[in-house]
């Protein structure tokens, strides 16, 4: 019998709940027996791992964060962290770890892989390689929207331009489908260089086009950023010719309930995660690659970033019309 334990790490997603019963159950299913780890690689340093079962993972699918909590947690790039973490694993006779996280949380799987522990991850944020869609970025990307939506409300009735920033680190990708789904007149993403000046070229031409409103998206780490454009058209106002306002969405697009399809994505990536440790695999990624559950190495994983598509962003410059 497997004696399996499981975390979140890094930023909370909306779905990781999901993730968690999923592994739990479907490991129980396995016969195996399930621990969950708290507050991530933090938790598993100070040893604060307990027994999971069936009961303690029902009724959490429908709520926003995760119920074993999350860190970030420099400290394991220490490598007597990380063996510190396995003594408190091994200790237990647990001798598989399920990891739900991002980028930075993959890289730490990846180090606990490379001292011999085995390892399977489970993909959240969509800049990870590996996958095509990450569990709570749907859900991201909803939020985003329903901002977009209210705002065209008043743009339109003020003939105000508008911009939402949105989360996503160094990558454009929720910025850019934001902006495909929500019908804005411009995208700003750290991935195409932009300028202040081509921002209010493009909103203005949307008011010469004929529109009543000018919206537009940009990503957090764009080189302007929200609080950077909107301090250069406070400066410029006179000569840009009209007000941005905009409205930062950060930490809100994290929180609430995941959407029907993160809880789909987060069970069956978390039902492929076991799976995967039943087959004998370790050290892998499980996430979404054309429409199959798929594991990849963590080794591939690790440090690299998946790039957005310039055919869609090509697309939304189309659409801006
Ligand atoms: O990695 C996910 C993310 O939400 C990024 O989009 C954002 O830059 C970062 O986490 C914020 O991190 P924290 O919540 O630790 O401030």
């Amino acid at each position: 019998m497997k004696r399996v334990g499981v975390l979140t790490s890094g930023g909370d997603a909306p779905g990781m709940n999901a993730a968690i019963r999923a592994i739990t159950r479907c490991a129980l299913d396995q016969k195996w027996t399930v621990f969950g780890v708290r507050r991530g690689y933090a938790g598993l340093i100070e040893n604060d791992i307990e027994p999971l079962s069936s009961r303690e993972v029902g009724g959490i699918m429908q709520l926003g964060g995760t119920v074993l909590g999350s860190a970030r947690c420099p400290e394991f790039e220490l490598e007597e962290r990380r063996r510190q973490a396995i003594d408190h694993l091994g200790a237990r006779g647990i001798e598989a770890l399920f990891v739900i996280g991002g980028n930075g949380s993959q890289c730490g799987a990846a180090a606990l892989t490379d001292l011999g522990f085995p390892i399977v991850g489970v993909a959240i944020d969509n800049d990870l390689v590996g996958t095509d869609i990450s569990v709570g970025v749907d859900t991201a990307l909803n939020i985003a929207l329903e901002a977009i939506d209210r705002l065209k409300t008043t743009a339109t009735s003020h003939q105000r331009a508008f911009l939402v920033e949105v989360m996503g680190r160094d990558s454009g990708y929720l910025a850019l489908m934001a902006g495909i789904a929500g019908g804005t007149e411009v995208v700003v993403i750290p991935e195409i260089d932009t300028t202040p000046e081509a921002v209010a070229s493009e909103l203005r031409s949307a008011y010469v086009r004929g529109k009543a409103h000018a919206l537009g998206v940009v990503a957090e780490g764009a080189s302007y950023d929200g609080e950077k454009l909107a301090a250069y058209f406070r400066e410029h106002r006179a000569r840009i010719g009209f007000d941005l306002r905009v409205t930062v969405l950060g930490h809100v697009q994290r929180g609430g309930r995941p959407t029907a399809f993160d809880r789909v994505l987060a069970t069956r990536l978390g039902a492929g995660a076991v799976e995967s440790l039943a087959r004998g695999e370790q050290g892998v990624l499980i996430g979404m690659v054309g429409g199959h559950v798929q594991a990849t190495p963590l080794a591939e994983v690790a440090g690299n970033k998946k790039i957005v598509d310039p055919g869609l962003l090509q697309l939304s410059r189309v659409l801006e019309a």
